[in-house]
């Protein structure tokens, strides 16, 4: 297979070298779709007497994410939050589709520079870090971070004096299922005397951050937050700062079931910034999106181990019919709450999840009270209750949709069992159109 050195943005430009340690993905040719991949692979790990669990990771539909945000906010250059999902393959076609990245530790960046990402297209977006994550960051050249107290300041100013740092503010959150402002982000009153402080230690500040919450449903928040922004700069132009940045932080949908559309966010924030950051202001605008580019890529595939018929109520003298309403079932997956499913007790935005079978379902099929289960053998490993499915048994598979945010990056090997094998799969034609063989290990 030829080689290539860089890799070809969606105008045709080609962009930057990747390290050449690739990882492998599968390409769905000749109109094979995702659902055939996930039969093939079934088919394959029982060949092999193997149940693993795992995820199909789509790249296209990443793919279509960034022209959806490229098309919805052409201003505003997303800087892809890493912590939400920090698999090589989604970086890397992160990488390709030319986003920058928002990392939160050493470990995050060296992740990204390691996968050929330059230095200039991360921001290190923790307002607290250890001085010597501050160290690492300087030693590659990451400059710009984010901080929201004096403390950080004097670190900052020990451990990288050139760093370009942007101050993230509290904002109104309300309205999110993950609230973070709580924990992060200076009050309005303080920015005053945080600009002063800076300017005392010889250190630039170049602009303001926000996040306004992950799992976003408050329509006007962002409006909201960028006049924060807005109010902050102009706090800043009588300190003699002349900012230049703005920071919009993540909270965007990653689900098309999602209770605000993104294309709903997307109008409000524009309103905002053409009113209040014209494009003639100057100022670069950027996001640090998490859950919009992964949530829905992936989709996870689970085995049922083990199962428990629980019969309630029994009458002894109904018949076996009407026994079979009584029956409760119990399943046990080999993934749950301390696996990929962990977000169920982590992520406030994602508590719920509804797992179906990979086999098709005829509508007459009896439906039976069910309780699923993960492996290990926490009672609080539990991963839904009270689902209505047919009967299911020891073999079987159930797919879950929408695993992608805050579950690689969170799930454990807590009991011995193994964390899910992840494949990444892309069409040929976004394959071909992005050039992606020069930086994958492309599977046919
Ligand atoms: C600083 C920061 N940026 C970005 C994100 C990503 O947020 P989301 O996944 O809601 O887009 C988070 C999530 O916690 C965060 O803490």
């Amino acid at each position: 297979m030829e080689k290539h050195t860089g890799c070809v943005s969606t105008d045709g430009s080609v962009m930057h070298a990747l390290s050449p340690d690739k990882c492998d993905i599968d390409i769905l040719d000749n109109g094979r779709t995702i659902n055939d991949f996930i039969d093939d692979k079934i088919k394959e790990l029982g060949s092999q007497e193997s149940e693993e669990p795992f995820y199909v990771v789509d790249l296209d539909s990443m793919f279509k994410r960034h022209i959806r945000w490229l098309t919805n906010l052409p201003r505003v250059k997303p800087f892809y939050a890493v912590k939400c999902n920090s698999t090589p393959a989604v970086l890397r076609m992160l990488s390709a589709l030319d986003t920058g990245f928002d990392c939160a530790s050493k470990c995050e960046i060296r992740l990204a520079l390691s996968l050929g990402v330059t230095p200039d297209k991360i921001i290190y977006a923790h307002p607290t870090k250890p001085p010597s994550h501050i160290r690492y960051a300087c030693a590659h050249g990451v400059d710009m971070m984010t901080f929201d107290s004096e403390d950080e300041l004097l670190k900052i100013a020990l451990c990288h004096a050139k760093a370009k740092l942007v101050l993230r503010i509290t904002v109104d959150d309300s309205k999110s299922l993950v609230r973070l402002s709580s924990k992060f982000g200076a009050k309005l009153v303080a920015v005053g005397k945080l600009l002063e402080r800076a300017g005392e230690l010889g250190l630039e500040v170049i602009g303001v951050s926000f996040h306004v919450g992950s799992g976003c449903t408050g329509r006007l928040a962002f409006k909201h937050a960028i006049a924060d922004a807005r109010h902050v700069f102009d706090i800043a132009k009588l300190y003699g700062v002349q900012m230049s940045l703005l920071d919009i932080g993540g909270g965007f949908p990653g689900r098309e079931d999602f209770q605000v559309k993104f294309e709903e966010f997307s109008e409000v924030i524009n309103g905002a910034l053409d009113e209040l950051f014209p494009p003639d202001s100057g100022v670069q605008i950027i996001a640090e999106p998490g859950r919009y580019y992964v949530e829905s890529a992936f989709t996870l595939t689970a085995n049922v181990i083990a199962k428990r018929v629980v019969i309630e109520d029994m009458d002894e003298h109904s018949n076996d019919e009407e026994n079979s309403h009584n029956r409760m079932m119990m399943y046990y997956l080999n993934d749950g709450v301390y696996g990929s499913l962990s977000c169920l007790i982590n992520d406030t935005g994602h508590n719920e999840v509804e797992p179906y079978l990979h086999r098709a379902v005829e509508s007459s099929e009896q439906r039976y009270r069910s309780t699923i289960w993960g492996p290990t053998c926490d009672s609080s490993d539990k991963v839904t209750d009270n689902c209505w499915i047919p009967e299911l048994y020891v073999g079987d598979w159930l797919l879950i949709n929408n695993m992608g945010a805050y579950s690689v990056s969170i799930s454990s090997d807590f009991n011995g069992f193994e964390k899910a094998h992840i494949y990444p799969v892309v069409t040929a034609e976004t394959c071909h159109a992005l050039n992606l063989s020069s930086i994958y290990n492309i599977i046919y």
